[in-house]
This record gives C-alpha cells, structure tokens and sequence, in this order.
C-alpha cells in the first residue's frame, strides 16, 4: 500500500496528511541528489560555512534545508525551523502546523557513503506565537518520523497510532509500507555509543557500560556486541528492526555539557516514534517527551532504545 492510500485510510487529520506528504516528496528529492553522481553541486564538497552554533555546514545539509522549506511553503504549515537556520521561519499564513527538521542527519558520513537522513517532527501551533509554538514539549507532537537514505530509502512515520515503516518503490517513486506495526524487543544485548569519549563520560554511564562490556562474568549475566554508526538515523533504524540501547549521553567537554544531540529535531521525533513502538527514551532522568523547551537549539542527552535496558540505564542515573 502507498504512503498517501496509507494516511487517507489511518490518519484523520488531512492537513497532517498533506505535510507528511510533502515532506516524502522532499526526501526523495535529497535522495536522489545523494544517488546521482553528476549533479551541478559537489554533495562531498568542503564547506566554507558554518551554522550559528559553529557546526561545519555541508553543501547537502543547506541544500536539503532549502528543499525541505520550499515543499512546506506548498504545504499546511504556518512556520519552519531547522538545525540549519539560527531562528525560525514565519511562513505568514493562518494553518496549524509548526515543523521542525533536521535536514541532514549524520553529515560526516556523506563523504563515506554510510546511511544519512532527514528527521522531522510536527506540532500544532496551538494557536501560540510562533515563538512559543516552538517551544512546546515533546510530548504535544502530533507526528514525527525520519528518512533514512542507505542502501534502500525507508521512512519511519508515527502519527500516534504505532510506528510504521515505508520503503521507497524508486521506479514509481512513492513510498510503500513494509511493515505496520514495528515492536522493539524489550530486552537486547547490543548497545550504541561513541566508546572514545569514555574519559569524558558521567559515572553511571561509566558504570553501566563497563558491567555490559564484563558480559556473561559481569552483574548483567550476559555478553553484548557493539555498534555505532555515527548517524542517529542508522543506528535508530537498526534498533527499530532488532532492538538495542543507544546513549549520546552528556559528559564533560563544554560544548556537551547538556548532552550533544538536539532536543527538539533529533531527540524529540526519535522519543516518539520509540514510545509508539514499545522502548523508552529518556535524558537519564527523565522521559524525552516531558523535558521544557527553551531553545529551538537545546541540547540534550539522549538513552533510548530496548525498554528492559533503558529502565536499567535510568536505574544507575538515579542511584548513583
Ligand atoms: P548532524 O549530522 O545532524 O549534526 O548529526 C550528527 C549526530 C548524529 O547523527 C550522530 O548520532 C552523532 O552526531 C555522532 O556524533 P559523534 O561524531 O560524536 O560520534
Ligand atoms: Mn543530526
Ligand atoms: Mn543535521
């Protein structure tokens, strides 16, 4: 069944039918500058630029930035904002609906043909100011999901209703389902985490990956493998599919004091979409979705993934 068939038959809301849409219109068209290698700009170029945070920005991530704004100009959305740009876009009209992206996730890897992809999250606007608007919790998201181009193009979509997963018919160029209804395991013996910062890492991160890494002689009774991409997007695509606990916790350096991730592009859409198919996603103390908004740009910690592994995480947070 097609994406657009899927939403007119499961998701009431059609203005929220027409963004989601939009933006797989969007994403196809970033996939197939990702695929084609004769393009006019050098999607592995050096950039010159740099976000307002200091981020090295790629010609992909302002180019699928660009793209992203041009289909939800054409589409029942009222304001814009992204990890590209410094404030958000007042799209000067009355609709309902805020959007919030991650244009480009996992940049450094573009050059390394690993997986990529776009997250999104959409709010209502809740009739606030638009400055407010994108300030909201996680948990007032009406939908979320994220694309991820590797080798097959896949969507992961919740609108509150589970998590469903689509995969890109490139002849047709429509999304098709794959599977309506994802379930993480509960429990895993695979965990995600970028181990060379372990000097910089809090006690019970500390703590609790040591007792995973002692396996079968250790107080977890069990041997892990280990993975880490270096997209959010593939490693939350693999967790999807498998099961598995990722941590992008805070540590010491400055800049992560509050964690490295973005709250409201990266770990909000991810928090909802783990939620409604079964895991937990938290900041070590509290669950993703409850955590206050002050900047579009927030950082945060980010545990998400098998509810059993993530409960114990949150049990070495809390006690020690
Ligand atoms: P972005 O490319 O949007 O800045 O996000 C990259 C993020 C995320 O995809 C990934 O999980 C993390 O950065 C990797 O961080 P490290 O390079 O510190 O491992
Ligand atoms: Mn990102
Ligand atoms: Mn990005």
């Amino acid at each position: 069944m097609y994406l657009s068939e899927y939403l007119s038959k499961n998701c009431e809301d059609t203005s929220l039918n027409k963004v989601i849409i939009n933006l797989s219109i969007a994403a196809n068209k970033i996939s197939k500058v990702i695929r084609n290698l004769n393009n006019d700009i050098n999607i592995k170029g050096v950039s010159k630029t740099k976000n307002f945070d200091g981020d090295i920005q790629k010609p992909l991530d302002i180019l699928s930035d660009e793209m992203l704004m041009e289909l939800m100009r054409n589409a029942p959305v009222s304001g814009y904002a992204s990890e590209e740009q410094e404030g958000f876009v007042d799209l000067k009209n009355d609709h309902d609906l805020i959007v919030i992206a991650d244009p480009l996730d996992g940049s450094s890897n573009i050059d390394v043909n690993v997986s990529i992809g776009t997250i999104f999250s959409i709010m209502s606007q809740n009739n606030l100011p638009l400055e407010h608007a994108f300030l909201q919790k996680g948990s007032k998201q009406k939908a979320a999901g994220f694309f991820v181009y590797g080798p097959q193009i896949t969507l992961f979509l919740t609108f509150g209703k589970g998590t469903i997963a689509f995969g890109l018919d490139e002849n047709k160029s429509e999304f098709i389902l794959i599977n309506d209804k994802i379930k993480i395991p509960k429990s895993t013996s695979e965990f995600a985490i970028n181990a060379s910062y372990s000097r910089f890492w809090d006690k019970a991160t500390s703590n609790y990956i040591k007792d995973c890494q002692e396996g079968k002689d250790g107080p977890k009774g069990k041997d892990f493998g280990m993975r880490w991409v270096g997209s959010l997007v593939a490693d939350a695509s693999r967790i999807f599919n498998r099961g598995g606990i990722f941590l992008y916790p805070s540590d010491k350096r400055l800049k992560n004091k509050q964690g490295r991730l973005r709250l409201t592009y990266e770990a909000n859409p991810l928090a909802m979409l783990i939620k409604e198919a079964g895991g937990k996603a938290t900041n070590g103390i509290k669950d993703i979705l409850d955590v206050e908004v002050e900047d579009i740009h927030q950082r945060s910690p980010l545990i998400f993934g098998s509810s059993e592994e993530v409960e114990e995480f949150i049990y070495y947070s809390k006690n020690l």
